[in-house]
């Protein structure tokens, strides 16, 4: 029905930063609160192993995702990137940073 996926982050990034590398939830679930909810646990497994950033790429146009992120206080960085693996066209990609406080 649902799942999150954390780790270690893909690219160059500090040591106290882990990715959330994908939030999915069955299309039939949703706007039930379920992806917040894998989101919020994300970054409280995050602060629970000392780490204080959690950070995600995400395509940009996804509202349901982008409207997710930002409620939960992630914020769009400066970075963005361009890939064309998943669809044969182009997609934008837009990092953004949540700074976890303990
Ligand atoms: C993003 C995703 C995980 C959200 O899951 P969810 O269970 O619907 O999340 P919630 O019910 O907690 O809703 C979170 C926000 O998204 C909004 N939302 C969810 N589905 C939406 C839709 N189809 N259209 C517009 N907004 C939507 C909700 O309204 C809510 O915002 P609000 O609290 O301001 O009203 C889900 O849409 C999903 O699995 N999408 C496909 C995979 C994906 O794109 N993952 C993210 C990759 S970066």
């Amino acid at each position: 029905m649902a799942f999150s996926i954390i780790g270690r982050p893909r690219y160059e990034a500090s040591p106290e930063t882990l990715e959330l590398w994908a939030v999915n939830v069955l299309p039939r679930f949703w706007q039930r609160g379920i992806g917040s909810r894998l989101v919020e646990r994300a970054i409280r497994y995050a602060a629970s192993k000392g780490f204080n950033r959690l950070e995600l790429w995400c395509i940009e146009g996804n509202l349901p995702a982008e409207r997710t992120y930002k409620k939960l206080g992630f914020r769009a960085s400066a970075h963005r990137r361009s890939s064309s693996n998943i669809t044969g066209h182009t997609l934008h990609e837009t990092h953004y940073i949540k700074t976890i406080s303990r």
